[in-house]
């Protein structure tokens, strides 16, 4: 039988990742859905994602929760509240840390799955 791919969605709660989420479902993956509160993995979990605690900041955290996964989307943004906060350029300061530095750390622990592949493929092939 075949196994299903595995994808992470970061920012599965936000606004592309409500639609992203039960996208993928539909399409034949195991989704991996990161919330921050209790309430939003229920909702995560209510249609049908493998819902998780994560900070993206966290590279550790972030490199552990990968392992199993075909596919991460990182979908995290912090955007400010109003349209009129936006005009304000201390109001994107945490945006620019979850998208810079979020991103950073998501593409660190990807490659650190990565490289943890490539041995694990060498020892197949050497043994
Ligand atoms: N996203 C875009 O590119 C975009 C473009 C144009 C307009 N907008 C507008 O901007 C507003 C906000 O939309 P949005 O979807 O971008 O933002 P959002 O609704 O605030 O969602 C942001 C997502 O990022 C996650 N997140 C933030 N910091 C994180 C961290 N440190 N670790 C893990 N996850 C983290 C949040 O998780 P939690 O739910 O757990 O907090 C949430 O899933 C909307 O009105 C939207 O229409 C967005």
């Amino acid at each position: 039988m075949k196994t299903a791919r595995r994808a992470m969605v970061t920012g599965a709660t936000g606004v592309i990742g409500r639609r992203v989420v039960p996208e993928l479902l539909a399409r034949g993956y195991r989704v991996t859905a990161v919330g921050r509160t209790a309430q939003k993995r229920a909702e995560l979990g209510s249609v049908g994602a493998d819902a998780i605690a994560l900070d993206i900041l966290d590279v550790g955290a972030a490199t552990r929760a990968l392992a199993g996964h075909d596919v991460l989307i990182n979908l995290a943004t912090h955007m400010p509240k109003s349209t009129l906060q936006m005009l304000l350029p201390w109001a994107w300061r945490e945006n620019d840390r979850v998208r810079r530095d979020g991103r950073e750390r998501m593409d660190a622990a990807m490659a650190q799955r990565a490289r943890r592949l490539r041995s694990a493929c060498r020892l197949r092939f050497a043994a």
